[in-house]
C-alpha cells in the first residue's frame, strides 16, 4: 500500500506546566528536563469522536479521495465515551459512509498495528482505500492528582489515507505482555450475581520499567526492520518515533548512532497521546512540507501490553 494523505485535530485547550503547578505539586523545572514536554492538549467540551472525524476529513482531503471510495476503516482507541459500537461506527456515520469498520485496542503502537493490518488487506485484493484513525483521550484516564502520570499525557486525534502500492516496505509487530506496567481498569455495571471486588484504577505505569522496555524494544525493533528491508539507520530520511518522552527518544537515536535532524519530534506541545501521537506528527511534518518523494520514514512506538511495533514506509 501506499500513503496517500494525513489528518489531524487536536482539543482547543492547551496546558501548560505552569498551568498544571497551579493544582498538583509539580513545576516547569521538573517536567520539561525529564520529559521534554512544556504542554498538552487536553478535551474539554469536545467529544472524541469529532476530533476523530475533523482528522479524517483532512486526511480524506489531503488524499485527494471522495469518501464514497474508502473501503475500510481502521480506528485504533484506549478509551472514548462508548463501549460499543467502536469508534470507528461512530465516525462512518459521522462521514456518511457505510463500508467495513472496526477498532483495535493496541495503545501507543496502534497506528502500526493498523498499518499492519491494512497491509494484509491490500495484499488480499480485497480494498483499494482505507482510512486509519487514531483518536486518543489519555486524559480520561489518568489520575489528575497523580503528578507522575498526568503530567505525561495529552489529547488528540491523527488519520491518515492509503491506497494500493508498494511504498510500505515492511512492518514488525512485537509483544511482551505484562498488564502490570500499564493498566488503567474501569467499573462494569453490577448484576445480581457478582461477589467479587472490583475498583476503579486510573492509569497506573511503572515508570521507569515502561522507559526502558521503550528504549530496548524500539532499537531492537528498528534494528530488526533495517535488517529486513536491507537499509543501513543512516539511509533513513526520518525516524518518527512514538512521543512519550524526548529522553526515550534520545536514548533511541544514542542508541542507532543518528544524528537528530532526523528524529522531528512535537511532544513538546502535544505530550504522549498514545496511538494519536505517531499520526499526528506525521501529519504535522507533512503539511510543513518536510517529505519528498523517495523519502525513508521509519515508524516505532511501545506501551500498554506491554506491545511494540516498527514500520518502514517510502514517501
Ligand atoms: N513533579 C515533581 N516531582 C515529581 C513528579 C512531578 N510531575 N513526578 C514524580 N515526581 C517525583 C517523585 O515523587 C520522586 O520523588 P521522590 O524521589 O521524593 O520519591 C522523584 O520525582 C523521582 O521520580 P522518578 O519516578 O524516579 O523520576 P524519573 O526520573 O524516573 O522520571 C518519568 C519519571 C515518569 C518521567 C519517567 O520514568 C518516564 O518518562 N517513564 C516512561 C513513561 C512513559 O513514557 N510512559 C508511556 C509510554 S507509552
Amino acid at each position: 500500500m501506499k500513503l496517500l494523505g494525513t489528518g489531524s485535530s487536536l482539543p482547543k485547550i492547551q496546558v501548560t506546566n505552569d498551568d498544571l503547578s497551579e493544582f498538583l505539586d509539580t513545576n516547569d523545572e521538573w517536567i520539561f528536563p525529564r520529559t521534554g514536554i512544556k504542554s498538552r492538549h487536553v478535551i474539554s467540551d469536545e467529544k472524541l469522536e469529532d476530533l476523530a472525524v475533523d482528522a479524517a476529513l483532512k486526511a480524506v482531503e489531503n488524499a485527494r479521495v471522495q469518501l464514497s471510495e474508502l473501503d475500510m476503516i481502521i480506528c485504533s482507541n484506549v478509551v472514548n465515551e462508548y463501549v460499543t459500537p467502536g469508534l470507528s461506527c461512530i465516525v462512518a456515520s459521522k462521514l456518511g459512509v457505510s463500508c467495513p469498520c472496526f477498532d483495535i485496542n493496541c495503545a501507543c503502537p496502534g497506528f502500526i498495528y493498523a498499518m499492519d493490518m491494512a497491509d494484509s488487506y491490500f495484499r488480499s485484493g480485497k480494498v483499494r482505500k482505507v482510512l486509519i484513525v487514531c483518536a486518543e483521550e489519555p486524559s480520561r484516564m489518568i489520575n489528575w492528582a497523580d503528578r507522575s502520570v498526568c503530567v505525561l499525557f495529552g489529547d488528540g486525534a491523527g488519520a491518515a489515507v492509503f491506497g494500493e502500492g508498494d511504498k510500505l516496505k515492511g512492518t514488525r509487530l512485537s509483544a511482551q505482555p505484562d498488564p502490570e506496567k500499564l493498566y488503567e481498569i474501569h467499573k462494569l455495571q453490577n448484576t445480581p450475581y457478582i461477589n467479587k471486588e472490583e475498583a476503579e484504577v486510573p492509569l497506573v505505569m511503572r515508570g521507569r520499567e515502561v522507559f526502558k522496555f521503550a528504549v530496548t524494544t524500539s532499537a531492537r525493533d528498528i534494528k530488526n526492520i533495517l535488517a529486513d528491508t536491507g537499509l543501513t539507520p543512516g539511509q533513513v530520511s526520518y525516524y518518527m518515533i512514538h512521543q512519550a518522552n524526548l529522553r526515550i527518544i534520545d536514548a533511541i537515536r544514542d542508541n542507532l548512532g543518528v544524528e537528530p535532524e532526523k528524529f522531528p519530534t512535537n511532544i513538546r506541545d502535544h505530550g504522549n497521546s498514545s496511538s494519536a501521537s505517531c499520526p499526528i506528527l506525521l501529519d504535522e511534518c507533512n503539511r510543513a512540507g518536510m517529505f519528498k518523494e523517495g523519502d525513508i520514514l521509519v515508524f516505532s512506538a511501545f506501551g500498554a501490553g506491554l506491545l511494540s511495533a516498527t514500520a518502514v514506509l517510502e514517501w
